[in-house]
């Protein structure tokens, strides 16, 4: 089974993916965290990208496909949940043909509904194991040792350089341009739906597991299921 989260910064994406890695054991594929990882590997195109980021503007669409593109050839098991990916419509067709050129197609298109007030103090909040990708909040969700994760035991809880409010706003300005516009391709498609992103975590993730348990696109022998 193949699924999008699709929502604006701050929406819970990162969050209920997670979730379901743990309950279906679905493959995350985060481009957010692949080109955060390409940054701190220092390659070429980790240093190109880091500016780019750090402004909350979008990655070009070459890059973002290509980093798709090789993680879906090393194959995704139970299926892949993607996280951030597609945010333009190119990207959404070219995820289309990859999947197609394997057999494979979008089960299903969750989009967290949010409202905008809330992101600021979602993103300004967060922060993030270094060690285990376990995203956290000062407020909603802290660990319950401070400094210390309660998933891994790590010390290493980082602050993610864009989650200021500059740059989360040319982020959402980034989203409403050329995310949102997949919000009525995928309504067309007959795979879109809508969760309430507000609801908390484990509500969120109920309102997700119904979806896929009934995927608005059928379950199909061509796509991979856990
Ligand atoms: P990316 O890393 O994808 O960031 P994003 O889309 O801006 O989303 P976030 O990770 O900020 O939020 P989220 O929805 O995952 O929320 P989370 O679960 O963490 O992208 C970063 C950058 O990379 C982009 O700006 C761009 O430059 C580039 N990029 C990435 N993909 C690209 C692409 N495809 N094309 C081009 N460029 C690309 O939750 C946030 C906080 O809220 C957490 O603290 C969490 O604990 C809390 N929370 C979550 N759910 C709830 C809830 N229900 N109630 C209360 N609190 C909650």
């Amino acid at each position: 089974m193949n699924v999008i989260l699709l929502g604006p910064p701050g929406a819970g994406k990162g969050t209920q993916a997670r979730l379901l890695v743990e309950q279906r054991g679905m493959v995350q594929l985060s481009t957010g965290d692949m080109l955060r990882e390409a940054q701190a590997s220092g390659s070429a195109m980790g240093r190109r990208v880091a500016e780019v980021m750090a402004r909350g503007a979008l990655v070009s669409d070459d890059i973002v496909i290509g980093l798709i593109e090789e993680r879906l050839r090393s194959g995704t098991g139970g299926g892949a949940i993607f996280d951030g990916f597609p945010r333009t419509l190119a990207q959404a067709d070219a995820l289309e043909a990859l999947l197609a050129r394997l057999g494979q197609r979008i089960d299903a298109v969750i989009e967290l509904r949010v409202d905008d007030a809330v992101l600021v103090d979602r993103v300004s909040g967060r922060y993030v194991c270094g060690n285990c990708g376990e995203v956290w909040h000062d407020r909603t969700r802290p660990t319950r040792v401070p400094g210390v994760c309660d998933a891994c035991g790590s010390t290493d809880l980082r602050r993610r350089a864009d989650d200021n409010e500059t740059s989360l706003r040319q982020r959402l300005m980034e989203y409403y341009k050329k995310t949102a516009p997949l919000i009525g391709y995928y309504h067309a498609k007959g795979l879109l739906a809508p969760v309430d992103g507000l609801a908390p975590v484990a509500e969120v993730a109920a309102a997700i597991r119904a979806v896929l348990d009934a995927p608005p696109g059928g379950l199909d022998a061509r796509s991979e299921r856990p």
